[in-house]
């Protein structure tokens, strides 16, 4: 009946939201979800610093703010992205977003046309891919290998005809392997990007959350060339309801985004930005992110160690070092959508692996679980459940 366009015609729910629709049965086990552990949110802190700026700056926080973000948060956010060793280089500027959703959607506002190409790790995270999707672009996907993404099909794909616009990457604790690029590859990317002129999309909302190995630098710490557009976003380490994620990348991207964000929602929330801006500057922030590590940690090794305990030993799974998620692949020959569908019918939800495909027709082998999000208890009767199936569906 609507003449929809027609980029938007051809754009697909996401799996994951159709999957969570679901999810008002009190007695489904969700390992489907991407929420951070409700347990970790500073609800002290976020009252302490809303009451504070309630009282002393409520004119402030209720009026409109400036489009980049509030002056003293771009400040606090770039002194907290560069703390490890420098991100950001002289030619960069930073913008303040409402979410790094927000990012992925203007960027792919600001490069694509339709028609064109992006290439992204395969699989990868689906909110940034239908973000492309929308804008036209295809996503031609580049498999990925225990230490990121495979570096001679990068480089055939980057040396395509024609060029493709973006390479977007999840360095750290990848969604959804759970994976992370190493270094060696981290600089390799980046050098191919210079040598075809293909700018890298770095999502990182999850590198605050590891809890295992040494700090690795994100590709865009190499980037004399602004070629890299990184993201970091407050939504693992804060609240993802406050909404709150910077990008930060060459002046010249950074006005285009602002303007494409004037013509979107014109600016982040206030009150969320005022609270952050407080809670950077004020509270032990390390210590919070220590102390999600450790939930975290703990949460990923019980997943772990049940699925070791209940698992068939045909299914492999990822062993995260951080983040939210692990990636399991089915063995050759079984029907991974109809193992999802039967541990829907008992009462645990998992995500197909094909919703995480550049090809949305492509088939998987694999499925993604979240530990962040469901209790102790959940994860232990959950996976209990899983593995019965995977010994009936793979014996
Ligand atoms: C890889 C990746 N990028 C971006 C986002 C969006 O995060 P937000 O918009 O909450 O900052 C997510 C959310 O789960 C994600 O997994």
């Amino acid at each position: 009946m609507y003449d929809f366009s027609t980029k938007m015609r051809s754009l697909r729910p996401s799996a994951i939201r159709e999957i969570l629709k679901n999810m008002s049965d009190p007695e489904m086990i969700s390992f489907a979800g991407g929420n951070p552990a409700v347990e970790c949110f500073p609800i002290p802190d976020i009252r302490r610093y809303s009451e504070k700026i309630l009282a002393e700056q409520p004119v402030k926080m209720l009026l409109y703010s400036t489009t980049e973000g509030i002056a003293s948060l771009r400040e606090s956010v770039l002194r907290f992205a560069n703390r490890y060793g420098k991100i950001s280089g002289p030619e960069d500027d930073v913008a303040i977003l409402s979410g790094s959703q927000q990012a992925m959607d203007f960027i792919a506002r600001l490069f694509c046309n339709e028609g064109d190409t992006v290439i992204a790790e395969d699989p990868s995270f689906v909110g940034a891919l239908n973000s492309f999707r929308a804008c036209g672009a295809k996503t031609v996907g580049v498999p990925m290998e225990a230490d990121g993404v495979d570096l001679e099909k990068l480089e055939a794909a980057f040396a395509a005809n024609p060029r493709p616009k973006l390479f977007y990457v999840i360095p750290n604790f990848q969604n959804p392997t759970g994976l992370v690029t190493s270094l060696a590859k981290r600089k390799a990317i980046y050098e191919l990007a210079v040598k075809y002129n293909v700018p890298v999309l770095e999502d990182n909302p999850y590198g605050e959350l590891r809890f295992e190995g040494d700090y690795v630098p994100p590709i865009k710490s190499f980037d004399e060339k602004g070629m890299v557009i990184y993201c970091g976003s407050f939504s693992k380490i804060l609240a993802p309801g406050m909404r709150l994620a910077y990008m930060i990348a060459n002046r010249q991207i950074v006005e285009k985004i602002v303007t494409i964000k004037q013509c979107s929602d014109t600016h982040t929330n206030t009150w969320s930005q005022m609270v952050c801006d407080e809670w950077l500057r004020g509270s032990d922030t390390e210590g919070h992110i220590a102390a999600i590590r450790k939930v975290y940690q703990r949460k990923c090794n019980l997943m772990l160690s049940e699925m070791d305990r209940h698992f068939s030993k045909k299914v492999t799974y990822t062993r995260p070092t951080g983040g939210m998620f692990l990636w399991a692949t089915l063995p050759d020959g079984v029907d991974m959508l109809e193992f999802v569908k039967q541990a829907q019918a008992r009462k645990v939800a998992v995500v197909p692996g094909n919703a995480f495909l550049c090809d949305e027709d492509a088939s998987s082998q694999c499925f993604r679980l979240n530990y962040s999000t469901p209790s102790d208890e959940d994860i232990v009767r959950g996976i209990g459940i899983l593995g019965k199936l995977t010994e009936e569906f793979c014996g």
